[in-house]
Parts: C-alpha cells; structure tokens; sequence
C-alpha cells in the first residue's frame, strides 16, 4: 500500500519511477511474495482460545548454517541433497526421505537446523509446536493436530513438528490413556499420509526413549544432535564473540564450558559482550574472568582436568593455570613432565 501511495503521489513529478513502482506492485504478489499464498487460507487457530496451532518462518537463502559435528552436518546435507536428486533416485526406484527425526538435547541447533534446511530447499519453515497443542482441551487436540498438518499439506513446506515428547510426556500425567492412543493413531497416520513429493516432515524431540517406538519407526531417518564437543565449542565461542580472541582464553573458554549446549554458550558469551560494551572493557577480559570463575566452581577432580588440558594447549603459563584453577604449579609441572616424557 506504501509504495503505491508513493507511485500514485509521485505520477506527476517522476512519470518513470511511478511506472516502474506500478509494474513491480503487479508482478511481484504472485511468485516473490509467498505470504500471499497464506493470507488465502488462513493459519488454523485453536478453536477456544484462537490463538495461531502454526508458526511460518520465511528465512532467506543466508539463514544461518548450524556448528555442527561433520557426520551431523553429513546427514543434514544429504537430505538436502536427495530432494535436488529426486529423479536420479526415482529411476534407482528410490525417493528422498520423506520424514525425518532430530533427537538431542535441548539447544544443540535442532530447530537451527530445520530452519537451515528449508531455507536450503527454498521453502517456508511450518512449525507446529506440539506442546501448545497438547496444552489445548484433549477433545480438541486430535481436530487441531489434524487441522495444522492438513494446512501443511496443501503447501511446498518443510513441516517441523517441535516438542515430539509433549505428546509422550502427557501421559503420565493423564488418565485418558484411550484419548492418547487415538491422538498419537492421528499424528501416525498423518505422516504416514504425507504426500512423498510435497515438502518434508522433520520431527525434533529431547527424550526419544519417551517417544512411542511406532512413531520412532515412522521417520525413514533418524539424526542425533549431540552436545558440542571442543571443536565445536571453539567455534561457538568464536562465532558468538564476534571478535578475535587469544587462544588462551578460547582454550579456557573451551576447556571450562564442557558439558554445555550451544545456547547455553551463546547466551553467556552474548552477555558478556553487552557488559564489555556498557563498561568499555575488552571482551577478552571478561570471558577470562567469566569463565576462570567456572573452573573455580569446580570440584576438585575436574580442576585438576582443566589444568591439565590448559597444560597440554600450551598457551597459559603454568602460574597462570595454577592461580585460575587453583591447582598448584607443582602438580601442572608434574604433567607436563609426564605429558613430555610420554609423548617422547
Ligand atoms: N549448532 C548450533 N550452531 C550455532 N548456534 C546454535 C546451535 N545450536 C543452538 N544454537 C543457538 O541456540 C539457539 C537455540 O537453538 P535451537 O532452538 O536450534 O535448539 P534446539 O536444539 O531446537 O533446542 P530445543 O530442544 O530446546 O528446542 C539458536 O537460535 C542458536 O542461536
Ligand atoms: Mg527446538
């Protein structure tokens, strides 16, 4: 509406402009404006609280590629990769897959990854969050679930069905085991209905082992997202930092955010980056501080492992290991004579 006011306004003063404004406001509503595609049918609301059962995500072709391990990032490619080979597998008498299930712990890049591989595929991102869903009457959920995938169906989509557990998860609070049984037949046969050429189905779920083994047995492939390991972290703490940083404080960094998840990283490292700007003093220093802090929070045993790694990098002196770790510089000598008479 904008920029035909500006067309209609400017007819006068800039003939050319305005007709080519025009021009562009009658092509572009039908191929390069996929919203209007939607705006035909409406996202399916729930029917008491009307609140949207879709989220739609148009992510262009720069979205975000995920840190992932390599044989994750291997699976996430082929996918991508069979739905451009289509016809070479058709005549293999093979189809791409059609259902996919990411398992992992929580923000380790699932959702990420979805979203990576429909910007790939050049479709719109449909995500269906099943725990918003089975929050709504149990009577209800059955003709929701079915209303959200039916939506789906009609459009080149990647479906991502969010939360897969939520459906297990209600059972153990629920006595309406029959409504369940039938709630998990609908989402069963909806994928199964799933037509092979429209878009892809990706489930992404915590807790596999509380998935019901029928539903497992519905994705044609299963990708495990695991916590990041070093190398993976050395790249988040780089990717998020923004900045170049010593390899002693990325070593650090490294070494003292085992065990956690991408976000988890992101949002320190992202936190971290607001007090650097709002007290003006380095990053590097804070990540220094930040992170020796966790190490200090350690007990014992896994202090005298961070020293040792530290040690083994070689980037930290060994009175600068000792006074973050709090393991004396006897015993990080004592390592790296161990580490150097074993390695010789
Ligand atoms: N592999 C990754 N590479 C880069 N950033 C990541 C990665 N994983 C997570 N993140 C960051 O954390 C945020 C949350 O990740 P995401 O939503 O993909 O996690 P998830 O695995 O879907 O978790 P949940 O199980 O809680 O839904 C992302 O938006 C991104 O900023
Ligand atoms: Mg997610």
């Amino acid at each position: 509406m904008f920029v035909r006011r500006v067309a209609r306004r400017n007819r006068q003063a800039m003939p050319d402009m305005s007709e080519a404004l025009i021009g562009v406001l009658r092509q572009s509503p039908t191929r390069a404006s996929p919203l209007r595609g939607e705006s035909s049918s409406p996202v399916p609301v729930d029917g008491d609280s009307r609140l949207p059962l879709l989220t739609i995500v148009h992510q262009g072709a720069d979205a975000e590629q995920p840190i992932l391990a390599e044989e994750v990032m291997r699976s996430l490619q082929q996918i991508v990769d069979e739905r451009g080979a289509s016809e070479r597998l058709a005549a293999a008498d093979l189809s791409p897959a059609r259902t996919v299930l990411f398992v992992g712990p929580p923000g380790v890049g699932k959702t990420m990854a979805a979203t990576w591989i429909a910007a790939r595929l050049s479709l719109p991102l449909v995500i269906l969050d099943l725990a918003t869903v089975m929050s709504s009457l149990l009577g209800k959920t059955g003709t929701n679930l079915r209303h959200a995938i039916d939506y789906a169906k009609q459009r080149p989509c990647v479906l991502l069905l969010d939360e897969l557990d939520a459906i297990a998860k209600r059972r153990d609070d629920d006595r309406d085991v029959g409504e369940l049984k039938r709630l998990v037949t609908v989402l069963l046969q909806q994928i199964d209905d799933w037509p092979a050429g429209a878009g892809l189905v990706i489930g992404a779920t915590n807790h596999a082992e509380l998935l019901d083994p029928a539903v497992w047995r519905r994705f044609d492939v299963s990708v495990g997202f695991p916590l990041p390991g070093p190398d993976q972290r050395r790249d988040a703490i780089l990717r998020f930092a923004a900045e170049p940083l010593p390899v002693s404080v990325i070593e650090l960094a490294l070494t003292a955010s085992k065990g956690q998840s991408y976000n988890d990283i992101e949002r320190v490292t992202m936190q971290l980056r607001r007090r650097s700007v709002l007290d003006n003093v380095p990053l590097e220093d804070l990540m220094l501080k930040h992170w020796g802090q966790v190490v200090q929070g350690l007990p014992r045993a896994e202090r005298l492992q961070v020293a040792t790694t530290l040690a083994e990098a070689g980037t930290l002196s060994q009175r600068q290991i000792s006074s973050m770790t709090g393991v004396s510089r006897d015993t990080i000598r004592g390592f790296a004579q161990e580490k150097s008479t074993t390695s010789r």
